[in-house]
């Protein structure tokens, strides 16, 4: 598959339905030994699901873009624990990020710049506004307690400040409140501010809202002036040369 330097490709699976054992079976080849042990350290059997998926998936995701095949992926982490591709051969320069929720897994794929990808269950309950009031910056604070839809919204926040973080592949290490995402009541763009301690320039990003289903919420940060194309694909990740596409 071709990937050109202004593609975003985003796979999604989605692990309830993807049960039959033949497959599990080979999902289960293609770990490491530290990766089968990783998952078995999972208490409960739908995280251990979750984790078998999302290894399936990132390995037959990358396979389709070279000949490497997908039990050979090999991935080194950076202090924050981002992963990144740690391979030999000559290969185009790959970045990927994933996440995963309850119900579904994503795994973005690009060229070079940084991504980063958040996706959230929004039925799951718990404090919302009140984690806002503690870590969002004051601007989206302010946003979250004016607007109708605030449950929905919180997670608008959530999911495009965890998808920043991760494209800068700091996770918590940037503070919550130094970045303010501005989200538009009609059709502007969506934009963001920094605080100068960030060091960052909002004209380097881009950034998508997405409602991959009723449930779920999922946001991209891309590191990119050019206009991009994003294409979600909804995906069972198989090992076999053919797209598998539902
Ligand atoms: C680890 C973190 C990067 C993402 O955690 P998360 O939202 O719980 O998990 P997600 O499913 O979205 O992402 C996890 C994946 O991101 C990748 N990842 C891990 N560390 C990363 C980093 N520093 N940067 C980018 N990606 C990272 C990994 O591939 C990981 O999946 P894996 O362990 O199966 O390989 C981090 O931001 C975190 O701990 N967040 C906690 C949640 C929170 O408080 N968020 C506040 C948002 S407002």
């Amino acid at each position: 598959m071709i990937l050109n330097p202004t593609d975003i490709h985003v796979w999604c699976a989605f692990p309830d339905e993807i049960q039959e054992e033949s497959l599990l079976s080979t999902y289960h080849t293609l770990m490491t030994s530290e990766e089968k042990v990783q998952q078995q350290r999972f208490h409960f059997a739908k995280h251990r699901h979750q984790y078998l998926i999302t290894r399936a998936l990132v390995r037959t995701t990358l396979s389709r873009y070279t000949d490497i095949k997908p039990y050979d992926w090999r991935f080194s982490k950076n202090k924050y624990g981002r992963p990144e591709i740690l391979i030999s051969q000559e290969i185009p320069p790959l970045r990927f990020n994933l996440s995963h929720t309850e119900g579904l897994i994503v795994c973005a794929v690009v060229l070079k710049e940084d991504i980063g990808i958040d996706v959230e269950n929004i039925t799951r309950h718990g404090a919302t506004v009140e984690i806002a009031d503690r870590f969002f910056s004051a601007q989206e604070i302010k946003d979250l307690h004016t607007v109708t839809n605030q449950h929905e919204r919180f997670f608008e926040y959530w999911t495009l400040k965890e998808s920043y973080i991760k494209a800068r592949g700091m996770g918590l290490s940037l503070p919550l409140d130094q970045f303010s995402f501005h989200i538009p009541k009609g059709n502007e763009s969506l934009n963001i501010s920094f605080d100068s301690r960030l060091h960052d320039e909002p004209s380097q990003w881009q950034f998508w809202r997405i409602n991959p289903t009723k449930q779920h919420k999922m946001a991209i940060s891309f590191r990119k002036k050019e206009k991009v194309k994003l294409t979600i694909k909804k995906v069972i990740p198989t090992c076999e040369a053919k797209d598998r596409l539902l």
